[in-house]
């Protein structure tokens, strides 16, 4: 029997001289199960983390793929994308649809005039919801300086600029007037500022506006359960202490999820006389989590 060149310098490499002791740790990060049945866990290549966007972005209904399209300029940065129904996904964008969905789902979108993003990122969210809810007139991004400048690069070349007309850029680090808003909202951010920080933003612009929306995380992880080495320790406990949601929780338990939601939802609750709207776990990562609150008239 013919066997490959490939298999037959692995079995006399990595696969030469097995014994009872190769049972250990075969199928642990590096070991020999990489050229078997998984690839290795640890890996450095975009296979997994492309299965994982082509595994969810395959989950969505046509009305994912029907908004997706309609934010227009998708690929600026050169991000890694699958193509799912004629789509290039890419995953900033696939979050952004997401959210603008959920929150489609729990407010009319026509009571959305003024938005209020604290924390924008590039401002892949700012997109979506301008392109996707023609009734938004402001959207004001709360951000640091340099961030500021990225998002302002960015919308500018991704919006018509009859859109981009109606962004407002606004430094975290100025003194700022209040806004009353419609709608305030913070992505993956809370919890990398300050807890005191955090409970200023509560104060203004989210003590006055209408509804609040968060998508953070609901706890904090140990950097060895990804297979992160940790090599600084201080930046470690600063990491750990930072926003509102700080017990530190194994992200890949659907139990120790579920019973952290609940803080979670108790914890960016912005008042007595505010109501969870809806809430759900993201699809992708479900330790960050969507919650839409409402003031109670
Ligand atoms: C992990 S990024 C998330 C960006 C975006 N929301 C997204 O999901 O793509 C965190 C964001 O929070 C911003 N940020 C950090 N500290 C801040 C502060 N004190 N006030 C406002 N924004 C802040 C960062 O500049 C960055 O835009």
């Amino acid at each position: 029997m013919k066997v490959a060149k490939l298999w037959t310098d692995l079995s006399a490499g990595l696969f030469r001289g097995i014994d009872s002791a190769v049972l250990d740790d075969f199928r642990a990060p590096g070991g020999l199960n990489r050229r078997l049945a998984a690839w290795d866990p640890g890996e450095q290549s975009l296979r997994y983390f492309k299965f994982l966007l082509l595994h969810v972005a395959q989950s969505k209904p046509p009305q994912f793929f029907e908004r997706y399209r309609r934010l227009g300029e998708v690929g600026i940065g050169r991000p890694v994308s699958v193509a799912v129904n004629g789509c290039a996904i890419n995953a900033d964008h696939l979050f952004a649809v997401e959210e603008a969905m959920f929150l489609e789902a729990a407010i009319a979108p026509e009571s959305l005039r003024t938005v209020v993003e604290i924390g924008g990122g590039f401002g892949r969210t700012a997109q979506a919801l301008l392109c996707l809810n023609r009734h938004v007139e402001r959207y004001l991004i709360v951000d640091l300086p340099e961030m500021l400048r990225l998002s302002e690069l960015y919308l500018r070349r991704a919006l018509p600029p009859a859109l981009f007309d109606k962004v407002r850029f606004v430094n975290a680090l100025e003194p700022r007037e209040d806004v009353n808003a419609d709608l305030v909202l913070n992505i993956d951010s809370f919890q990398e500022m300050p807890r005191e920080t955090v409970l200023q933003y509560m104060r203004s612009p989210i003590g006055q506006a209408r509804v609040f929306y968060t998508k953070n995380p609901i706890g904090k992880y140990e950097p060895q359960s990804v297979g992160i080495e940790v090599r600084d320790r201080t930046a470690l406990a600063e990491v750990l202490s930072l926003g509102l949601c700080t017990d530190v929780l194994d992200i890949f338990d659907t139990d120790a999820l579920a019973r952290a939601r609940a803080g979670y939802l108790a914890n960016y609750l912005p008042g007595p006389s505010w109501r969870v709207l809806a809430d759900a776990p993201m699809d992708m990562f479900p330790y960050l989590h969507h919650a839409l609150y409402e003031r109670v008239p």
